[in-house]
């Protein structure tokens, strides 16, 4: 799960998706990262924390990190929030086969919402909350897929 600065979005969903694969009992590794560097090694910003908590999802001993070259390698699929980190991420890739593992995540899994999962950062806790309550629909069609072997 990658955003840009691995502090709400991406957390965000990496929690969501990590607690609904345990709970499914699958054998999939679960990870996310932002593609600046702003925020290496914070934890997820506390609005999100904060609603996360309060649904259920515990992501306070996430850290960030930043997106780099071998993840292309280290995970079958990378899970993008928007465009921006879309572009970002595919500037990184050095062959097809790792372009093609890249997704804007609604796109792919969600086709009708709007196409970005929107950046909360300078948002209200409404927007926090929506981003939750998106990535919780979507990381659901994400362990069904998983679940159906289309993907995983
Ligand atoms: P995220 O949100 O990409 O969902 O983690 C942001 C976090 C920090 C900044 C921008 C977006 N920032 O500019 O510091």
């Amino acid at each position: 799960m990658v955003c840009l600065g691995n502090i709400c979005r991406s957390p965000m969903a990496d929690g969501l998706l990590r607690r609904k694969v345990k709970e499914h009992d699958l054998n999939v590794l679960v990870d996310s990262a932002g593609t600046a560097n702003y925020h290496i090694g914070s934890p997820p910003d506390h609005r999100m924390v904060e609603i996360a908590t309060s649904r259920g999802t515990d992501i306070q001993d996430l850290r960030a990190r930043q997106f780099s070259k071998i993840d292309f390698q280290d995970f079958d699929l990378i899970y993008v929030m928007d465009e921006s980190n879309l572009t970002n991420v595919y500037r990184l890739a050095s062959s097809e086969d790792e372009r093609q593992k890249v997704r804007l995540i609604l796109e792919d899994l969600y086709p009708k919402a709007s196409m970005k999962v929107p950046d909360p950062y300078y948002g209200s806790m409404k927007d926090f909350m929506d981003v939750h309550d998106l990535l919780d629909e979507v990381t659901d069609v994400i362990i069904e897929k998983i679940k159906n072997g289309e993907i995983g």
